[in-house]
């Protein structure tokens, strides 16, 4: 595995300010800098991405896809809505797993079904940031969710 994709979807821009109560303190940059040097000392590339906007989402997942580059996924909000991702990755077979900071099964009830989860290979969510590292942990140890 050469290079493994972050993506964030919307607001996620604001972690670190946004209802800290529920997301917690870390910025974005904290979780890339914590994942960025995991990943380097087993020799991958972290390419971590943000947008508000779906359809870059949609494009860096078929990106990634193509590649045969594995994907850690918060889609934030579009996780609840977005058919286009879901579309995309079994559109492009990318090898998507999915997180999320908070335990989206303990919140409001639109928040409990993700419509990415049937196309992703695993779900990681309730964990705050440390979700991303279990993501990249599954990716880099465990060759069964690492391998597309
Ligand atoms: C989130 C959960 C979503 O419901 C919410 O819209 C987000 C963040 C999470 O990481 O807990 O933006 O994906």
């Amino acid at each position: 595995m050469k290079a493994i994709h972050v993506l964030n979807g919307p607001n996620l821009n604001l972690l670190g300010t946004r209802e800290p109560d529920v997301y917690g303190h870390e910025t974005l940059a904290d979780i890339e800098a914590r994942l960025s040097a995991v990943a380097a000392l087993q020799n991958v590339t972290l390419h971590f991405r943000q947008s508000n906007h779906e359809g870059d989402l949609v494009t860096w997942i078929q990106d990634a896809g193509r590649a045969g580059e594995p994907v850690i996924l918060n889609a934030g909000a579009y996780s609840h809505t977005s058919i286009a991702i879901f579309d995309a990755i079994k559109g492009s077979n990318a090898h998507v797993i999915e997180v999320h900071l908070s335990n989206i099964h303990a919140r409001e009830h639109f928040r409990h079904h993700s419509r990415l989860s049937a196309a992703a290979r695993g779900v990681i969510v309730g964990f705050g940031s440390r979700s991303y590292d279990l993501a990249l942990q599954a990716l880099l140890f465990a060759p069964t969710t690492g391998e597309s």
